[in-house]
């Protein structure tokens, strides 16, 4: 804990440059947005179809692993609808009264992004059901034998929700949101194409070989991908012509100490520890977190989602479990 690792999939949020870098790189429509192909497809239907109705959007639901993209593609959606955008998250929203404010300041067609929406709070998200469903607010009105309840009419607008963990999300919640969909690991050849486009923001040249081997190392996360190749063009700028060819490449990925896999020594202690400890019996979530000394969710959310992508770890109902895939990796390395 406390020591920053560059294959975190969160973005650094006391990293100013890092925040203003992530900024900058994002893309605005459709066409700047690589890969999801499946959502991109989905979504542009069910867009050019409210226009066409002159309607709002349903509501969206993105949940995935960190990184991949969810904030960008709310950012795209009010775009490609020509709509206001409004953010806000659940943790931020403390009252009931609170989210009742954001709400009543919204117009017609606004949509409103809340992000890391399973952090919700339950008298918040009672205000939402009605809301989403019938455009209508309840709230109530005094206290004890005088409270009186009231309906007030919203605007009509859009909630596009982001969530890394869909199963913290009430069913009542997620069954009000229309369209719902998970965001996939990229494919390395979009991320490859995601590297050569940021590098080309950031007028940084990149050799195809270079970005190709970036690509395998990003855990087919564009946050990560935009992260190493940012470090990648220091070490370049420092100790090369500021190039990034393979050799470059190579060397600052050394100094990183990301492997092949996109792995940095914190995972390969993780699994180290596992193996050594614990062999092919499960092992659970807090007893890893202990081993290492990471927080339990943040284990969750930011490292085992892509270890488990890679076949390397497996949920089981008693426990993690490491893959003989991950043995034979770690003993070779
Ligand atoms: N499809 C894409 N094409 C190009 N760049 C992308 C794409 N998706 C994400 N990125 C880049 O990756 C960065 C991280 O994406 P984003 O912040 O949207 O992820 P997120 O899913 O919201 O993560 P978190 O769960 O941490 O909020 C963005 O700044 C953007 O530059
Ligand atoms: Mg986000």
């Amino acid at each position: 804990m406390g020591i920053e690792r560059v294959i975190d999939t969160s973005i650094h949020e006391d990293d100013p440059e890092e925040k203003a870098v992530e900024f900058s790189l994002r893309p605005t429509t459709f066409d700047e947005y690589i890969g999801q192909t499946r959502l991109k497809t989905n979504l542009k239907l069910a867009i050019d179809a409210a226009k066409k109705r002159g309607d709002v959007l349903d509501h969206v639901l993105l949940f995935g692993p960190p990184g991949l993209g969810k904030t960008t593609m709310a950012g795209v959606i009010a775009h490609e609808m020509n709509a206001n955008l409004r953010v806000t998250s659940g943790p931020s929203i403390e009252k009931a009264g609170d989210l009742a404010s954001i709400l009543t300041n919204l117009a017609d067609g606004d949509v409103l992004f809340i992000d890391e929406i399973h952090r919700l709070r339950r008298a918040v998200e009672e205000i939402l059901y009605s809301a989403m469903e019938d455009y209508k607010l309840d709230i109530v009105i005094g206290k004890g034998p005088a409270a009186r309840s009231v309906r007030l009419d919203l605007p009509k607008f859009t909630i596009i929700g982001a969530t890394t963990r869909t199963g913290a999300l009430a069913a009542p919640l997620r069954d009000r949101f229309g369209h719902q969909f998970r965001l996939e690991y990229y494919q390395e050849k979009d991320i490859q194409k995601i590297i050569e486009r940021s590098a080309g923001l950031l007028e940084t040249k990149i050799e195809p070989d270079a970005s190709k081997m970036l690509s395998t190392r990003s855990r087919l996360t564009p946050r990560i991908a935009n992260r190493l190749l940012k470090r990648v063009r220091d070490y370049a700028d420092v100790n090369s012509d500021g190039i990034i060819d393979t050799a470059t490449a190579t060397a600052a990925l050394k100094m990183l100490e990301v492997d092949e896999l996109g792995l940095d020594p914190g995972d390969r202690n993780m699994l180290k520890l596992m193996i050594e400890k614990y062999g092919d019996k499960p092992v659970g979530l807090n007893t890893i977190a202990a081993l290492t000394g990471d927080e339990a969710s943040t284990i969750e959310d930011f490292y085992e989602p892509y270890l488990m992508q890679l076949g390397f770890i497996q949920r089981t109902p008693k426990g993690r479990v490491v893959t003989q895939a991950a043995k034979d990796f770690i003993l070779r390395s």
